[in-house]
């Protein structure tokens, strides 16, 4: 019987463990956890969602501070198209959480980060070109794009110097999504090195309608690869969404996948960046506290447990320090929402805003518990402390039971 140790991802010469673990947005994927991966010889992602505002918490900048400051003219306003974000400065954001990671990396792996399309930052291209290149320039190894289509990315980075040097991947949930992006980077020149198949059960946003559970991901896995095949193109296929064991994930790699995507398992993990309280519910979540809803102002449906503070939470809109979902024209599906709320109820103490959420806020406090489907298995991963809290586990303890577990069995972590 052969296990995730058997098979090996091949970029060019090298060689590594087919084990990728996935960006999770507003530094939960941190990168400690990433320089976990890349020790242990697989691929781990940061991920550039909202990085000035991690960077004021890891490297004591103060971006948050200062754009707050500069906008706080704006507060009343409900039109937040002057809110933008300095160009140079983002770029000094992401260069410093870029460098800062690579700085720290060991061992054979690669670092990625993953890079969101619908963080439109009230000026999608511009702010979008500075994120990639900017990481670009401080030595990423790859570059996962992620929530959207990008049709339009690769133009944006064809005359950087390490165009052809970075590896670029993209993540799909369709054949559709894929030849569209084929077809709009074909003028590049370049394909990518590898394509992400996210499948309905993943966590964070999903590339899908609230008709998600029609969906599976081994299906699209197959339809993608025969149509590759059919075309002559050779694009690694990681499979995402719901591998829970190193079983799963070899059946993958078995039947052709190049690698798997995982991150359910690793958010409880010591080096996660979610909060140990937080790590709490998820061990304890079951299936019932689950749900895919539409409150993010993306206009994706996203999975988290129902238990979230940031579900129904009517906060004001933080653009100002914050407006990371400003779109073009600087209007996000949450002010609009929050506005409906306070003109309904202009006297209330509290609002109450059912139907969005103030993503930015709730993701930076860690009050948005995105997750994936199988989160209410994580209980079966640990054991329990004598105070009847679940033992958080150690990112190079779940690497390894992905890397050699066979028989769909999971390995429980003795004392550390
Ligand atoms: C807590 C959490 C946050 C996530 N955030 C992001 C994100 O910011 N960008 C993204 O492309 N995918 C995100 N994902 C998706 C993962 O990168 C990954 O593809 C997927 O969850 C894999 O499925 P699994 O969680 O069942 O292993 C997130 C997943 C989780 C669990």
């Amino acid at each position: 019987m052969k296990c995730v140790d058997d098979f090996r991802l091949k970029f060019g010469s090298k060689e590594y463990v087919p084990i990728m673990i996935g960006g999770m947005g507003v530094d939960i994927s941190t990168s400690d956890l990433s320089l976990v991966a890349a020790r242990l010889g697989g691929i781990g992602h940061i991920s550039d969602a909202m990085v000035p505002t991690v960077s004021d918490r890891r490297y004591d900048t103060k971006y948050v501070r200062d754009k707050q400051k500069q906008y706080k003219y704006n507060v009343a306003n409900m039109d937040k198209s002057d809110v933008q974000f300095d160009l140079a400065l983002l770029a000094e954001a992401t260069e410093t959480h870029v460098r800062r990671t690579m700085e720290r990396k060991r061992g054979e792996g690669l670092i990625f980060i993953n890079c969101m399309e619908k963080l439109t930052m009230n000026a999608p291209r511009e702010t979008l070109r500075v994120r990639l290149r900017s990481a670009m320039d401080a030595g990423i190894e790859g570059i996962t794009l992620a929530a959207g289509l990008h049709l339009g990315s690769f133009a944006l980075i064809e005359d950087h110097p390490r165009f052809r040097d970075v590896k670029l991947g993209i993540i799909v949930s369709s054949l559709r999504a894929l030849q569209l992006f084929l077809k709009k980077s074909a003028r590049t020149g370049r394909l990518p090195d590898y394509v992400v198949i996210e499948g309905p059960l993943a966590g964070g946003h999903l590339g899908f309608g609230m008709d998600w559970a029609q969906f599976d991901l081994a299906t699209i896995v197959t339809e993608i690869a025969a149509w590759l095949k059919a075309e002559a193109l050779d694009i690694p296929l990681i499979p995402a969404g719901g591998i829970f064991t190193g079983s799963d994930a070899t059946t993958f790699l078995e039947h052709g996948a190049a690698a798997v995507q995982v991150a359910t398992r690793f958010t409880v993990a010591r080096e996660c960046g979610l909060p140990e309280d937080v790590q709490q519910h998820y061990f304890a979540a079951s299936e019932e506290d689950i749900e895919v809803n539409t409150i993010s102002p993306t206009g994706y449906p996203m999975r988290m447990l129902k238990s979230s503070p940031a579900i129904g939470s009517g906060i004001r809109p933080n653009c100002e320090a914050f407006g990371y979902l400003l779109d073009a024209n600087g209007n996000c599906a949450y002010i609009n929402a929050y506005n409906r709320e306070l003109a309904l109820h202009p006297d209330a103490k509290k609002l109450k805003v059912l139907d969005k959420t103030c993503l930015c806020t709730h993701m930076r406090n860690f009050d948005c518990w995105t997750c994936g489907h199988y989160t209410y298995r994580l209980k079966d991963t640990t054991v329990r402390e004598p105070d009847g809290s679940y033992r958080i586990l150690s990112a190079e303890h779940v690497f390894k039971d992905y890397q050699y577990s066979k028989d769909n069995r999971i390995a429980l972590p003795v004392a550390d």
